[in-house]
């Protein structure tokens, strides 16, 4: 096995570690809006939930790994303390993947990737039409945890209305063969969670008391 200390290591080779190992990881698909109301949509794979009552998840805009500045869904947050956070299926991926680009503060991703606003009930930014799952969330906490480069920012929200397409129930589920979801690998890597993929394991019962 290789053994290596993470303080000998660059922000980027540790990166490069961290997304290798830990994975498939999650993705949030964050809608948000500006100050001045400027539409903006990045992926996140620092994601999960957190708890049911509230319903919260996290996810992480970390800070450039080149430079240590702040990427837009940090700033917008801040500003705005208003997101919805949707998952990524499949069939979207490839535009998810240009809303990735670093584009200036500004430009609507909305408009860079094709995928479609919808407008939201409770919050201001637009859900994605395309993801069968949304969430419009409030940020109830930012928690920064380290101002150096490739430092992660917790950005904890809480949900406050899911949007669930009628077609993804199956069996009395959310179904993840009929949501189709991906998740991030290392490197270039993602993996689609239906199909073969997929595999059932039963709760063990429960002790003898
Ligand atoms: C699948 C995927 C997952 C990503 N996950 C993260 C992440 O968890 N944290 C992060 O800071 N950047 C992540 N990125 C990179 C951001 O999406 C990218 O920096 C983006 O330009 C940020 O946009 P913004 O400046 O509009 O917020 C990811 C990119 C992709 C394609």
């Amino acid at each position: 096995m290789k053994h290596l200390l993470a303080k000998d290591l660059s922000p980027k080779d540790t990166l490069e570690i961290l997304t290798g190992g830990v994975g498939p990881r999650p993705i949030a698909l964050v809608s948000t809006l500006s100050k001045e109301g400027k539409r903006n949509l990045a992926p996140f794979s620092f994601f999960n939930a957190f708890g049911s009552n509230p319903p919260i998840v996290v996810f992480s805009p970390a800070r450039k790994t080149r430079n240590g500045g702040f990427k837009d869904t940090y700033n917008n947050l801040l500003e705005t303390k208003e997101c919805v956070v949707q998952v990524v299926t499949y069939a979207m991926a490839k535009q998810v993947n240009i809303c990735s680009i670093e584009f200036k503060p500004g430009v609507d991703e909305f408009i860079e990737s094709g995928l479609t606003p919808l407008d939201s009930l409770k919050v201001k930014p637009p859900r994605v039409k395309e993801s069968p799952f949304q969430m419009e969330c409030v940020l109830k906490q930012m928690v920064p945890l380290e101002e150096k480069p490739g430092s992660g920012n917790l950005a904890i929200c809480e949900v406050l209305v899911f949007h669930i397409a009628e077609n993804v129930y199956k069996d009395g589920i959310i179904h993840p063969d009929l949501l189709d979801l991906i998740g991030r690998n290392g490197g270039h890597f993602y993996t689609r969670a239906s199909g073969e993929a997929l595999f059932e394991l039963e709760k063990p019962p429960l002790p003898p008391s």
